[in-house]
């Protein structure tokens, strides 16, 4: 059986169905392995890790009707057995991959707490939907291209493949056999190749990752600031869409940030950050960071983006730092020179975390098609009170609107919500999406 280790001339798999072959059947040749020195116990994702959640149902889009294809069917009997303990899953699958591949653990941050599931769980999910190929063939290849900056080479997706089949052994015993064991090897070889071919692809054209020169910082409240960088090569990205950094205090640990405008002539790009409480990456970017340091940029990323095509008016939902993307959006309407109405509703528990309207009332003063709503949910406002969804709901019609939302995960999920319930489709309604088969991974 040959290992994806290479990209395939047409994009497909290069495995052979259904044999067994270069995965290591788990334990043929060592005892269970012992969890490595100072391995931090695993937690769950789904959480503040990542900003925007998952739609409903988003990786259910474009499946076929047919209904499961036997490896599915398979597939999701081990995925069923494994969820209870999937926690413990995690920490065994990272045990056997540095256990087995110590060499690989450079790679990884030192400390592996906050998303240190999101790998595995990667896999899980797009084992789930190993049926729908154009929604993995997206989502797996952006994967592919971002993973060029951790450094990922093909020779190590068979390594990682091996230990997922071990941890999967481990912990679906009722279920494991080997017609599950073939067809998780056929899932993860479609998996890893279409990783594999994005990189190669992408490697063609893109550097791994761009080194940026921090040349602003400016703080906007104590806790947010806006950090402008001028990446070091040509960065082409569009409005609406972020990026993950990495900073030169925390080596290998990357965080997403929206970019807060459009692409500039200047090529200089600006990002709005909150430090979090104990956040690593943020707290880092605000109270530390100074023009002059240098951080790393992956891959721009994200399919919240305009589509210049439509006459559709944009509704527009940023709550806190998530107004940064929506800017971007506008500033990219702005542009391209057509008319259309964008309505922003800017939402914010007090008046004093409005950090940017100013900025956002200036561009409603310059353009007439724009209309800036402040939303405030706690305290005394000028603007408009309560939580932004309830609010959107008594304004529209928005029968001929697209909607983007970005901010909080509560915010979002309300959001869509609210909008789908007042009859929106769900395919016009957008916000940063290819995390999102990881976030609604169970
Ligand atoms: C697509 C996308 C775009 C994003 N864009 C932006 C952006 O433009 N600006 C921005 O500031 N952030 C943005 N984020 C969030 C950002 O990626 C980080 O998650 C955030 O900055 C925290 O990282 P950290 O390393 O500081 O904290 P971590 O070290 O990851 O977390 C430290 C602690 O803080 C908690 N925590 C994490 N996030 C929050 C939070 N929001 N509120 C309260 N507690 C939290 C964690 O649970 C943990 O206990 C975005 C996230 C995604 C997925
Ligand atoms: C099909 C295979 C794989 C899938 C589905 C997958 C998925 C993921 C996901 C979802 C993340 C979270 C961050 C991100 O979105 O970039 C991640 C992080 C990472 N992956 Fe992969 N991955 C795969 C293979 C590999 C391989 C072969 C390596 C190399 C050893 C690797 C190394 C890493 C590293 C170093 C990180 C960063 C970890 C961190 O920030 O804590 N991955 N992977």
């Amino acid at each position: 059986m040959n290992a994806p280790t290479t990209p395939s001339a047409d994009g497909r798999t290069t495995g052979d169905a259904g044999e067994r072959g270069w995965f290591t059947r788990p334990g043929a040749h060592e005892g269970p392995p012992r969890l490595p020195e100072g391995a931090a116990p695993s937690r769950r994702t789904g959480g503040p890790a990542g900003r925007r959640p998952a739609p409903p149902g988003p990786a259910s889009a474009g499946a076929p009707a047919a209904g499961p294809s036997p490896d599915a069917l398979l597939i999701r009997r081990t995925l069923a057995e494994i969820e209870p303990s999937a926690d413990k899953a995690v920490s065994y699958f990272y045990a056997l991959l540095f256990l087995r591949h110590p060499g690989l653990r450079a790679l990884f941050p030192a400390a592996m707490d906050t998303q240190r599931d999101r790998l595995f769980r990667a896999l899980l999910t797009a084992a789930r939907h190993v049926d729908d190929t154009a929604t993995l063939t997206e989502y797996l290849s952006q994967l592919g291209r971002g993973h060029r900056k951790y450094g990922t080479e093909s020779a190590h997706y068979p390594a990682v493949g091996e230990c997922l089949i071990g941890a999967l052994a481990h912990y679906a015993r009722d279920s494991w056999n080997a017609d599950a064991e073939a067809a998780w090897v056929r899932a993860y070889t479609a998996i890893s190749q279409i990783m594999i071919d994005a990189a190669a692809e992408d490697a063609r054209t893109s550097p791994a990752w761009w080194q940026a020169e921090i040349v602003s910082h400016e703080s906007r409240t104590p806790d947010i600031a806006v950090v402008t960088v001028r990446p070091d090569r040509p960065y082409s990205f569009r409005a609406g869409q972020y990026t993950s950094l990495e900073t030169p205090w925390w080596p290998r640990v990357w965080r997403n940030y929206s970019f807060s405008c459009a692409p500039r002539p200047d090529g200089l790009l600006s990002f709005h950050v909150k430090a979090v409480p104990a956040g690593w990456v943020s707290r880092a970017l605000v109270h530390r960071a100074r023009p002059g340091d240098v951080i790393r940029l992956g891959p721009p990323t994200g399919s919240m983006t305009v589509d210049h095509g439509s006459d559709n008016g944009l509704l527009c939902l940023g709550g806190g730092t998530g107004i940064a993307p929506i800017k971007a959006l506008v500033e990219d309407v702005a542009r391209h020179g057509r008319s259309r109405p964008v309505d922003v509703f800017y939402g914010a528990r007090h008046n004093d975390d409005l950090y940017d309207i100013d900025t956002m009332l200036r561009l409603q003063k310059t353009h007439r098609w724009l209309m800036v709503r402040p939303v405030i949910s706690d305290g005394p406002t000028l603007g408009l009170s309560g939580q932004l969804p309830q609010v959107v709901r008594k304004y529209g019609p928005w029968n001929s609107y697209d909607a983007y939302l970005s901010g909080p995960p509560g915010m979002i999920r309300s959001g869509v919500d609210t909008l789908v319930g007042i009859g929106m489709p769900a395919d016009r309604i957008r916000h940063d999406s290819l995390d999102e088969l990881t976030a609604s991974a169970t």
